[in-house]
């Protein structure tokens, strides 16, 4: 270097360094003249220090400071001052002092940034992508970043302590089923074939078990090519988990006490365990979704025995035909406007609702449009059961039971939104358990697997997997935090012939079942103990401990929504030298 070297980062000095001779290096955060006097505040990752040019000081280094401009990278030396009384600045750790410089080198200027480096930046999120160098030097990524690396370290150790080794799988392997696409590449070798990239470590990690491993953990990326959204990205990262000898609990247990964990060591918070715990029907029934935002309460009521028999025939009807009327209360509702219950009407069928009932309740009475179907009788059965207060507003659906309770949850959300119901200091986390091993993709015409196709269905539902499938349930369970899923494992099928015979069941004939998970069957025959798993969101929990709305702000490169990185444009197109060579033809 022919520099010379920082004694001290821009977040270290204190009172107690008044009067050492110091040199400081980092980007020029901002520049002030005040009556011939250059002020600059210098920052790196640690912090900022105001630095003071003073032409009575040293008329040469004034001048030269009079050329800095944002973001150009300077060395300074100087001495450590106290800040005249008055003008200390108690936001910053370094507010009591400044340095008075007798010395500048610019090591770099740089170009106007786009926008400028500070906190909050107006600014659309392509911009911030596009110039994620620039994007990442403003503290709340880069505190978003150290939180990410607090998160490894946590994890490591605590898995670590408890006896499970890190065992890193191939990215470059064959396909595995996980329900969304697969990212593809081609052999240059092995003309006309290719690998995939994992989805998940899901097979490696069960032969893992089949090779005697025992416990294993992987902090690991993902790649899926599926429509994204805030919380989905195409490469994501996992932490991925699986143990032999084990039943839910045990699995469950380790989650637990590493959720409570990491939001001790990260945010001092205490989080009770064990979790509450929901069967994927009760969460249905009372949330509306398999992934439930349990901070507010807002349940949902079936009145299916109330309104069977009534004359509201929409009622009736679909309870004869196996549907469902349900809906929830909203809390002193009963003043909004026809306009406003309107407006929720169309929302709800936004969602493919056929409609939405509302019944106002008044002291003593209530105000709907079916009213007179519905009989005094019925209708205060159907106040009792909701437990409705005078005020209050009742908002039924009447649908078949997945989409009835599907629409009711997002407009339980809408609602909770609208009525500002979320505790957002609270974290609530909640198991879902008992899904349901299979439903019926409606395109495909035939089963699919809910959780993934290696997942045990539970011993005492073994015999519905030959009568009525789509009723058996799995040893599946998922951790939900606040409406988000975090994470998702199950107990695993450890016999060929029950794993044979979901394959069938997921129309994976034997043939088929050979040629895609044959070396996992094949290691299935040579000892494979019972065991089961989990894999967690990484970049989903460190948003949510970051208090980030999107998983894109606690990753450093993230993809945009539609698959792309701004930053170095990619997908990119490749040489038509390096198509050839890999034996592929755009068309
Ligand atoms: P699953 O598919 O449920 O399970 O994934 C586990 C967790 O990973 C997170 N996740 C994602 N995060 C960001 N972007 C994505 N595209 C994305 N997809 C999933 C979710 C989810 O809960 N192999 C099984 C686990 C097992 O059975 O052990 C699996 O991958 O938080």
């Amino acid at each position: 270097m022919h520099y010379k070297k920082r004694t001290h980062t821009c977040g270290e000095l204190r009172v107690s360094d008044i009067g050492k001779a110091v040199t400081l290096t980092g980007w020029v955060d901002t520049r002030r003249d005040l009556g011939g006097v250059v002020f600059i505040d210098l920052r790196d990752r640690y912090g900022k220090t105001q630095v003071v040019f003073n032409p009575q000081r040293n008329q040469k280094v004034h001048d030269l400071a009079g050329e800095l401009r944002s973001e150009y990278v300077i060395l300074v030396s100087g001495k450590v001052e106290r800040r005249p009384a008055g003008t200390e600045n108690p936001n910053l750790a370094t507010g009591e002092i400044d340095i008075m410089a007798d010395e500048l080198t610019i090591l770099n200027k740089a170009d106007t940034p786009p926008f400028p480096i500070e906190d909050e930046v107006n600014v659309y999120e392509e911009a911030r992508l596009q110039y994620r160098y620039l994007d990442l030097r403003r503290s709340p990524m880069q505190r978003n970043l150290i939180t990410r690396h607090k998160m490894y370290l946590i994890t490591r150790e605590y898995f670590d302590e408890l006896g499970f080794i890190e065992v890193e799988t191939p990215v470059l392997m064959k396909s595995t089923p996980e329900g969304a696409r697969d990212y593809l590449v081609p052999s240059r070798i092995h003309r006309g074939k290719f690998f995939a990239l994992p989805q998940s470590p899901q097979t490696y990690k069960q032969i893992l078990m089949v090779a005697g491993l025992d416990r294993y953990f992987q902090i690991v990326k993902c790649f899926r090519d599926e429509d994204l959204r805030a919380d989905r990205q195409p490469e994501f990262t996992q932490i991925d988990v699986e143990m032999s000898f084990v039943d839910e609990d045990d699995v469950q247990k380790v989650v637990e006490e590493l959720m409570a964990r990491l939001f001790k060591e990260i945010k001092g918070i205490d989080i009770p365990t064990p979790f509450p715990r929901l069967t994927y029907k009760e969460a249905m029934e009372t949330y509306g979704s398999d992934k439930p935002d349990t901070r507010f309460e807002l349940k949902l009521t079936n009145i299916n025995h109330v309104i069977q028999d009534s004359g509201f025939r929409v009622f009736s009807e679909t309870v004869k035909k196996g549907g469902v009327v349900a809906g929830l209360v909203a809390p002193h509702c009963a003043s909004y406007t026809r306009n406003q219950l309107d407006n929720l009407t169309d929302y709800t069928k936004s969602l493919g609702a056929g409609g939405l009932v509302w019944m106002r309740v008044m002291d003593g009475s209530i105000e709907t449009p079916g009213e007179k179907f519905l009989g005094k009788e019925t209708v205060n059965i159907i106040l009792e059961e909701m437990q409705a207060k005078p005020g209050d507003l009742i908002l039924l659906i009447s649908e078949t039971w997945m989409k009835a309770y599907t629409i009711l949850g997002t407009l339980r959300l809408e609602m909770a939104k609208r009525l500002n119901l979320i505790d957002e200091s609270k974290q609530a986390f909640v198991w879902i358990t008992d899904f349901p091993m299979f439903e019926h993709d409606e395109t495909e015409k035939r089963y699919v697997a809910v959780h993934h196709p290696f997942t045990s269905p539970k011993l005492e539902d073994l015999h519905l997997l030959d009568s009525e499938p789509l009723k058996a349930r799995a040893r599946a369970y998922d951790l939900v935090l606040n409406g988000n899923e975090i994470a998702g494992g199950s107990i695993r099928i450890y016999d060929r012939g029950l794993q044979s015979k979901v394959f069938n069941l997921l129309g994976i004939d034997d043939e088929q079942a050979k040629k895609k998970f044959g070396f996992m069957l094949d290691a299935f025959r040579y000892g494979a103990p019972p065991h089961g798993g989990i894999a967690f969101g990484f970049d989903r929990i460190c948003m949510l401990l970051c208090g980030e709305k999107s998983i894109r702000d606690v990753i450093a490169f993230p993809k945009t929504t539609s698959a792309m990185s701004l930053m170095d444009d990619s997908p990119s197109e490749v040489d038509a030298k390096q198509l050839k060579e890999l034996h592929i033809k755009i068309v």
